[in-house]
Order: structure tokens, then C-alpha cells, then sequence
């Protein structure tokens, strides 16, 4: 599915829009960069699921200076989008437009994530798709993942969503509008409990980290060993 007709964003106001629905959005990227420091290995290969248009893969190559970017996403429009925001970086980027799910990743150092996982729909594809990150990764290569991984309780995910719904609301004039707007992505993003990413990531093989967390926002790191 594309972003427009996912997220009623276009491509080309994404980066304007992204942030009136996603809290926390700037800090969340600038956090999944920062981790790159987790590796037990210099990083010179950065997979970036979901690229997009670039905000991320842009903070990794100022947080790794001496790293390429292999990038991929199902929508040819946001990559095209990525290519004019990172002009000359674009020399260290190589993007690929298809599915994360099936195209083969290349041997790295680090994976990259913002936003982009919550699309895989079953907990079984989840793992699957960890161990074949596992793979791709060198001794010592970690994956990274920033997404909307909630408390693991009803009344836990009903908590953290306020905060959500609040920033929606302001958006969308109200609250209950705001709410509105979540749910309308909900055929399609499955946010899955950080407790239980933890475990699908552990299952996978990875040592698991969580440097920063702002509910129901994560910074998940995967550590393979060295
Ligand atoms: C909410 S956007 C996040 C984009 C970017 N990472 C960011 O932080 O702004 C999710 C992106 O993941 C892409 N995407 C979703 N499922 C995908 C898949 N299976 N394979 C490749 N890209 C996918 C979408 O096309 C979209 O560009």
C-alpha cells in the first residue's frame, strides 16, 4: 500500500505532515542514528527498512561518516522524495524499491528502522523477518528499530495512547477526531508490545536493549554477538 492512500499524506508533503501526526518524531530518528553507536563493529554498511524519504538514513550518515546506505521501500514516490532531500549524500546511498519481506538483504553492519516495521501484520512474519536480519548482519552488527511499541496491558496501551491522542487532537481539532484519524490506520499498522518485541528478538538470537523509550514510543537495539 502507498503512503498516500495509507496515511492520506502525499509524498510530497510527508515531511510536513508526519510530524502533526507522529509525536515525538524528530527525537525518535535522532535516537535510532545515535544507537548506531551499539555496534561491536565499525559501521560501514547501514540497511534502512522503509527508507522513506530519508530522514533517517540522512541522521545515520552524519552519526557514521565513513557508512553507505542500502535503502529500500515499496513506494518508488517517498524514495524519490529521499533522493532530493539528501543531494550530494546521495553518493552513499543505493536504494531499491520493493518489499523489505522479500527482497534479499545485503551482508551489514547495521539495520535500520523508523516507522516502517509496525507494517509487518503476524507476530510469525515478524520473527522470520528478525532471524533473516540475524543473517544478513556481520559478528557484532546490530538492528535498530524505532517504532510505536506499546505497554503490554490493556490498560497500559490504553494509557500510552493518550499521549498520542492528545497530539492528534490538536491536529485534527479534536480529540475524539484525532482518535478517529488512529484507528482509520489500523487495517493496516500492527503495533506490537515492546515486552514482545523483546521476546521476537531474543527468539531471533539478538541481545536486546531498549536505549530510549517515550511511551508508547522505542528504541529497540539487536545486537548479534560478536
Ligand atoms: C511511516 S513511513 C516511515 C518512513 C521513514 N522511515 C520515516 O521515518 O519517515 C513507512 C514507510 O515504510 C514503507 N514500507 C512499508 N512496508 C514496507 C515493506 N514491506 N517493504 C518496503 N517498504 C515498506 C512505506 O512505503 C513507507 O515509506
Amino acid at each position: 500500500m502507498s503512503v498516500a492512500s495509507h496515511l492520506a499524506v502525499s509524498p510530497a508533503t510527508y515531511d510536513t505532515r508526519i510530524r502533526s501526526l507522529i509525536p515525538l518524531y524528530d527525537e525518535l530518528i535522532a535516537e535510532v542514528a545515535r544507537a548506531l553507536g551499539h555496534a561491536a563493529r565499525p559501521v560501514r554498511t547501514i540497511v534502512d527498512l522503509g527508507i522513506g524519504t530519508g530522514a533517517l538514513a540522512r541522521a545515520c550518515l552524519a552519526s557514521a561518516p565513513g557508512a553507505r546506505v542500502w535503502g529500500i521501500d515499496a513506494d518508488p514516490d517517498m524514495m524519490a522524495i529521499a533522493r532530493t532531500r539528501l543531494g550530494r549524500l546521495s553518493s552513499r546511498v543505493t536504494m531499491t524499491t520493493g518489499s523489505f519481506l522479500d527482497e534479499p538483504l545485503p551482508a551489514c553492519d547495521a539495520i535500520v528502522a523508523s516507522y516502517s516495521l509496525h507494517h509487518i501484520r503476524t507476530a510469525r512474519a515478524k520473527l522470520a523477518f528478525y532471524r533473516r536480519c540475524y543473517r544478513a548482519l556481520r559478528p557484532g552488527g546490530i538492528l535498530i528499530n524505532g517504532d510505536c511499541a506499546p505497554a503490554s496491558t490493556p490498560r497500559g496501551f490504553a494509557r500510552d495512547l493518550d499521549l498520542w491522542y492528545t497530539h492528534l487532537g490538536k491536529t485534527f481539532g479534536s480529540r475524539a477526531r484525532g482518535r478517529r484519524v488512529y484507528e482509520s490506520w489500523a487495517d493496516e499498522d500492527v503495533y506490537v508490545p515492546l515486552a514482545e518485541e523483546t521476546r521476537l528478538l531474543e527468539r531471533a538470537g539478538f541481545s536486546v536493549d531498549v536505549p530510549w523509550r517515550r511511551s508508547p514510543f522505542a528504541v529497540m537495539v539487536g545486537s548479534r554477538r560478536a
